[in-house]
């Protein structure tokens, strides 16, 4: 075995020893988790949450980890509910004025000069301006931990899709159009995004 000089090696727990720490740039681009919720006051709130993906087709979960006690993860527990709305080139200003950090009793909705619309299934509304919107009911709440088993101020929040929104405009002869969609992606750095390039396509073996 050799061990070039080609390559950066360094353990996380130690530090990268970089300018800035290449896991988000690296682990990129990421869905955006455009998340609202309600909170038991009924107060709004919106946020953007990068630590975001799809876990699951049937029942359609979606998750995002929030890394440290925010006003969306204290909604979810209190109610049980979130939404999660695409952000699409349109609305990648308004997604990043949504993620000032501003005490619980402030309406991000307003902050960002987007309007709430009412859900079907759940208290907390959607953003009338995204396409699509998934409404969620919390399935687990998860506090992570390290490898030698300290708990992590990090918790991942799970949800199931309960209801779908899909702008009908995106949808050609019934197929979801995802670039027509515009999605903004997250990078690493302080401002890095990306939007969607080229498409290919392979199937699976066998
Ligand atoms: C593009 C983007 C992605 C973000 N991703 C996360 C994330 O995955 N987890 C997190 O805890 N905060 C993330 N943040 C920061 C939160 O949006 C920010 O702390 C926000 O104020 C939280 O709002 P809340 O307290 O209303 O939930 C992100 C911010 C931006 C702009």
């Amino acid at each position: 075995m050799t061990d070039s000089d080609d390559f950066h090696r360094y353990q996380p727990a130690e530090g990268h020893g970089l300018p800035h720490d290449p896991f988000n740039a690296i682990v990129g681009p990421r869905p955006i988790g455009w998340i609202s919720s309600r909170a038991a006051d009924g107060t709004l709130n919106l946020a953007p949450y990068s630590f975001f993906n799809a876990f699951n087709y049937v029942p359609p979960i979606v998750g995002f980890a929030s890394t440290s006690r925010k006003d969306t993860l204290a909604n979810a527990e209190a109610t049980g509910e979130f939404a999660w709305n695409l952000v699409t080139r349109p609305l990648a200003e308004a997604m990043n004025a949504s993620s000032a950090i501003v005490p619980p009793e402030v309406d991000e909705f307003t902050l960002a000069g987007v309007t709430p619309a009412a859900s079907l299934r759940i208290a907390a509304p959607r953003v009338a301006q995204s396409p699509v919107s998934f409404e969620c009911r919390v399935t687990q709440i998860v506090q992570l931990s390290a490898a030698d088993g300290r708990l992590v101020p990090t918790w991942l929040v799970l949800g199931e899709v309960v209801q779908v929104h899909i702008a009908r405009r995106l949808l050609q002869d019934g197929i979801y159009q995802t670039a027509a969609a515009e999605p903004v992606l997250r990078a690493g750095g302080p401002a890095d995004y990306f939007a969607l390039g080229e498409r290919f396509r392979m199937r699976r073996p066998g």
